[in-house]
């Protein structure tokens, strides 16, 4: 996903500007682009591709530039070229601006902008914005201001004036923004990642606010232009951030990460005397759960589904954000709507999240990332403690939601006066569960071995296993683009049998004991078709029990908490098809990590 970077200080802008958008690189991008003001002139540079090629030209155009914007591109509107990457700038090269977001207006702004004689040099939405402030009036601050009136969707943006070269304006709606101040200038970024070490106060811009940065202050107002007053937030750039370490990749290391990032989310639930403790604001009665989510974290919700219903009685519907945004869905007081996510950004969560905000629901959040405008918009937030997540494919924030979803599973059960006491005697067992699951790395790599040269793979599974077979099976297309669907193994033969032939690969998921023999009876299904069987199980089956090439060996828990173990190896094996597959394992191609678009 897009990512912005700002500078105005003492400190030449362009090296920073490329370490910020080095550090945003993980958010996903396909170009990248950065403007600088100097002698009240604004000059671009812009790139298609990774950002590396920005840093020749840049530096070639710097000399003394101490103010600038840059922008990592994930295209939307208009094909991933130089011409289309930001900053765009208006016609009279007044204005440079930068953009995260949408804008859902810009056809028509276009429209009235061509006909008024404006000559566009892009295909996209963003290029309305400069093009609106060198035709509005006033000073810059009010210009902005009249055009954002204008417009309507989502942005973040990172502003120019030629003519106030002691400033850099920012505004946003719908869309991350945040200010950095240090000692020698101020930053502005989408994603605290991208400040540098010496930032030491945030300020978080909220919806409809503006901002203008100068080398020595910030100044905020609201959408009618009036003043407004911030506390900034203390920083520090160590505590934010993360690095590899000893780990080729930032995956690898988050996926050893996750036995902490449980039991860092796990013990916010658990009294000093063992006994669960979920905020009071949480309902203890819902009438319905409705569990919303994009990616990973639906998977998480699908799990869940199967979890609360089964330990708490508690009817569950697992949502897809961006189906539910658009549904009729039947949901209203009494009603508690659980919105998941990592960045707590996802565009369709927070969407879904406005409309069962406004249908009556109760909202929970079971988010990473605390001050994210997920976080800040439901009634309750149940924090994951995952630490910063680089990657863009998620694991230990994954695993961290997995646990915050048992807790309330758990939480609602006690309420309902359901027996839970062996779940919950597991449940704080849980990181150390997942510590011995990390040691199938050996087996997950010689499965990996036997399927990387494949074109497409099957996972399947039965009840919380197939919940884990679906996230099993994004981790391997998306990081390695190996084709695989995950299938409820009851299903495969309506239809999708019909692809499975000699040597097709299925990774078998088989680790809820009550359901084994059924699951066994589907991997003879495929196997009588030539399929090469790879089984994830706990103790007691073994290969002739399940009829599979290879097992690897899951330790064994409570039933409904097998998806956390079950994962690992999965994981693992997405991570070395990938590295076996020479693919960029912690920025996949087209991929962002925040997805802030809809
Ligand atoms: C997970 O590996 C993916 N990167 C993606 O599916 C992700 O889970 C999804 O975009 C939701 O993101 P969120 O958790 O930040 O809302």
């Amino acid at each position: 996903m897009c990512g912005i970077i700002g500078y105005i200080g003492s400190k030449m802008a362009a090296p920073l500007l490329l370490e910020g958008l080095q550090a945003l690189e993980y958010r996903g991008y396909d170009s990248a682009g950065a403007a600088l003001l100097q002698s009240g002139r604004l000059d671009i540079v812009r790139r298609a591709g990774r950002v590396e090629n920005l840093k020749t030209p840049l530096n070639e155009l710097a000399q003394g530039a101490c103010v600038g914007i840059a922008h990592t591109r994930w295209a939307t509107h208009g094909a991933p070229t130089e011409h289309n990457a930001h900053p765009h700038r208006s016609a009279d090269a007044r204005w440079a601006v930068v953009h995260n977001g949408i804008i859902e207006n810009a056809d028509a702004l276009r429209d009235r902008l061509v006909a008024d004689g404006v000559a566009f040099a892009s295909e996209t939405d963003t290029e309305v914005i400069p093009q609106l402030l060198a035709r509005a009036e006033g000073a810059p601050l009010e210009a902005l201001r009249q055009t954002l009136a204008q417009l309507a969707g989502s942005w973040a943006l990172g502003i120019l004036c030629a003519h106030a070269p002691d400033a850099l304006f920012a505004a946003c709606q719908s869309s991350p923004l945040l200010i950095g101040a240090a000692q020698d200038g101020m930053y502005l970024a989408s994603d605290a990642a991208a400040f540098g070490d010496d930032v030491f106060a945030l300020y978080r811009l909220n919806d409809g606010e503006m901002a203008v940065l100068r080398a020595d202050s910030v100044a905020f107002y609201d959408s009618e232009g009036a003043p407004v007053r911030k506390e900034a937030a203390p920083f520090s750039r160590r505590a934010h951030g993360s690095d590899k370490g000893m780990y080729t990749h930032y995956m690898r290391k988050e996926i050893d990460e996750q036995p902490d990032a449980v039991r860092r989310t796990l013990a916010q639930f658990f009294s000093d005397a063992g006994a669960l403790r979920l905020p009071a604001l949480l309902p203890s009665s819902p009438r319905r759960v409705f569990l919303i989510a994009c990616g990973s974290a639906y998977h998480a919700c699908v799990t869940a589904k199967y979890v609360i219903e089964e330990l708490a009685a508690v009817p569950c519907e697992a949502w897809v954000a961006s189906e539910f945004r658009y549904a009729m869905p039947l949901i209203g007081k009494g009603d508690v709507a659980v919105f998941v996510s990592q960045s707590g950004e996802t565009a369709d969560t927070l969407a879904a999240l406005r409309l069962a905000t406004v249908h009556g629901a109760h909202t929970v959040g079971i988010v990473n990332v605390p001050d994210s405008a997920i976080a800040r918009a439901c009634a309750l937030v149940l924090p994951t403690l995952a630490g910063a997540e680089i990657a863009v494919a998620t694991t230990k924030a994954y695993s961290a939601q997995l646990a915050v979803l048992y807790a309330l599973a758990a939480h609602w059960a006690q309420a309902g006066g359901q027996e839970c006491t062996d779940f919950l005697d597991e449940l704080r067992r849980l990181p150390e569960k997942i510590s011995a699951a990390l040691t199938s790395e050996a087996r997950a790599k010689a499965v990996a071995q036997e399927i990387h040269k494949e074109e497409h793979a099957y996972f399947i599974g039965r009840g919380v296993d197939y919940a884990t077979a679906l996230e099993g099976s994004l981790k391997l297309k998306e990081i390695s683009y190996l084709h695989s669907e995950a299938y409820p193994a009851g299903e495969l033969k309506h239809g999708t049998i019909s692809l499975i032939a000699p040597g097709t690969p299925v990774i078998a998921l088989a680790c809820t004991a009550r359901l084994l023999p059924k699951t066994a009876a589907n991997i003879r299904e495929v196997t009588a078709r030539g399929a090469r069987v790879f089984a994830l199980t706990g103790a007691g089956a073994d290969q002739n029990t399940l009829d599979a090439e290879q097992i690897i060996a899951v330790p064994t828990a409570h039933p409904l908490l097998m998806p956390s173990l079950s994962v690992i190896p999965l994981q693992l094996l997405a991570y070395h098809v990938a590295a076996l597959r020479g693919c960029d394992i912690d920025k996949p191609k087209n991929l962002a990590k925040s997805v802030t678009v809809e």
